[in-house]
């Protein structure tokens, strides 16, 4: 409640600043009308997945397109400091609106001091960033979601409710210091402890939590190291100890087990049940070659879309969309969110979901 009357507040701020209002007509008609366009900082953590490239390029061309001037910035190999830099000049440079999609959400709460005190509102993008005020809306994908339904396709997969197991389970997650993991992997074990705590899903590395499933940066070269630990402590060798799932919490990670994998002999044939998330292109390939078995999609063009919206919305002084009043506290209170739904992507469903829709043109998968 706090944090609605907050965003709120940012709302009619920013609106007195600026002198706009709801005239109903499209934001390029308003902002361009008489001035130069309001402009927008867009922060993007890295270019090196795909996914991010996707998000900039989406936030840069709608907003350009709804009237706006954007300075969009990646923070370098996932840089802390170059992106703190990046929103500090963002502020220094005059932008009416902050978009974020924080390298490490704790680590933004001093720069976003002197957002707060000029009225520019900041929408956490996909990442939540925590320990600041200065954050007034949130828009992402229902994470706990994703979670889930990596742990459910692993638990229908496998046939948990009548086949006889135990199986053999090993667990990998992502950045420690990204806020969403807390939602990934606690969806995920959401659906999965309970098995494991009754014995037919059995993790033989012992390692469950969070610390011990993290992969710094969502590196592929990190996951790819642990699993090949994993393997050689474990022998999970065809032939050796059967392997029957890895929950991967997104495309990178499973990436670097599926080369650990493959390096110790699993193929397409007896390729343990491994889980994603992004349908990044390298992962979609996996699942065309047999060695990813699924990926959650979440498009990026409607998180992009509804940013935009909350945007227009901030600039013109009207209530931006919002579905979620209760989920996500950033330390400070509950910041008002848009949760986007996720897909789960197989063999099954890939050419409706990515290439009808436009997401991957065919030319890149062959
Ligand atoms: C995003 C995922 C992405 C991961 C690594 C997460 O915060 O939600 O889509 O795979 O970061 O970049």
């Amino acid at each position: 409640m706090k944090k609605l009357l907050k965003g709120a507040a940012a709302l009619t701020a920013l609106a007195l600043a600026l002198g706009a209002g709801c005239t109903g007509k499209g934001a390029g008609e308003t902002q361009n009308r008489g001035a130069a366009a309001a402009k927008i900082g867009v922060a993007m953590p890295t270019k090196s997945l795909q996914r991010w490239n996707q998000d900039g390029d989406n936030l840069k061309r709608q907003l350009e397109a709804a009237g706006y001037a954007v300075d969009l910035q990646y923070g370098g190999e996932n840089d802390i400091q170059i992106q703190v830099g990046q929103i500090e000049n963002m502020i220094a440079g005059g932008v009416k609106v902050l978009v974020i999609a924080a390298i490490d959400g704790g680590s933004l709460t001093e720069a976003l001091k002197a957002a707060k005190e000029k009225n520019i509102p900041v929408i956490a993008y996909d990442r939540l960033i925590m320990n600041s005020d200065a954050v007034s809306y949130y828009a992402t994908f229902d994470n706990t979601k994703v979670g889930a339904m990596q742990g459910q396709f692993i638990v229908e997969r496998i046939d948990l409710a009548n086949a006889a197991g135990p199986f053999n389970i090993e667990l990998v997650t992502g950045a420690p210091d990204d806020n969403n993991v807390n939602f990934f992997f606690g969806g995920a074990m959401s659906v999965l402890k309970p098995h494991i705590d009754s014995g037919k899903l059995v993790v033989q590395s012992g390692q469950t939590t969070i610390a011990q499933c993290a992969t710094p940066n969502w590196s592929s070269e990190e996951s790819q190291k642990r699993f090949e630990n994993l393997i050689q402590t474990y022998n999970y060798r065809p032939g050796g100890t059967k392997l029957d799932a890895v929950l991967c919490s997104n495309d990178s990670t499973s990436i670097g087990v599926t080369n650990a994998l493959v390096g110790a002999g699993w193929n397409r044939d007896n390729f343990p049940i491994t889980t994603g998330q992004d349908c990044d292109l390298p992962a979609v390939k996996n699942i065309l070659a047999g060695v990813q078995t699924m990926s959650v999609f979440k498009d990026t063009r409607i998180l992009a879309e509804k940013t935009v919206g909350m945007v227009d919305a901030l600039i013109k002084g009207s209530q931006p969309e919002i579905n979620d009043t209760t989920t996500y506290d950033n330390g400070t209170g509950v910041i008002p969110s848009y949760l986007c739904e996720p897909v789960v992507v197989t063999l099954d469903n890939y050419k409706a979901m990515l290439l009808d829709s436009g997401y991957l043109q065919e030319s890149q998968i062959q």
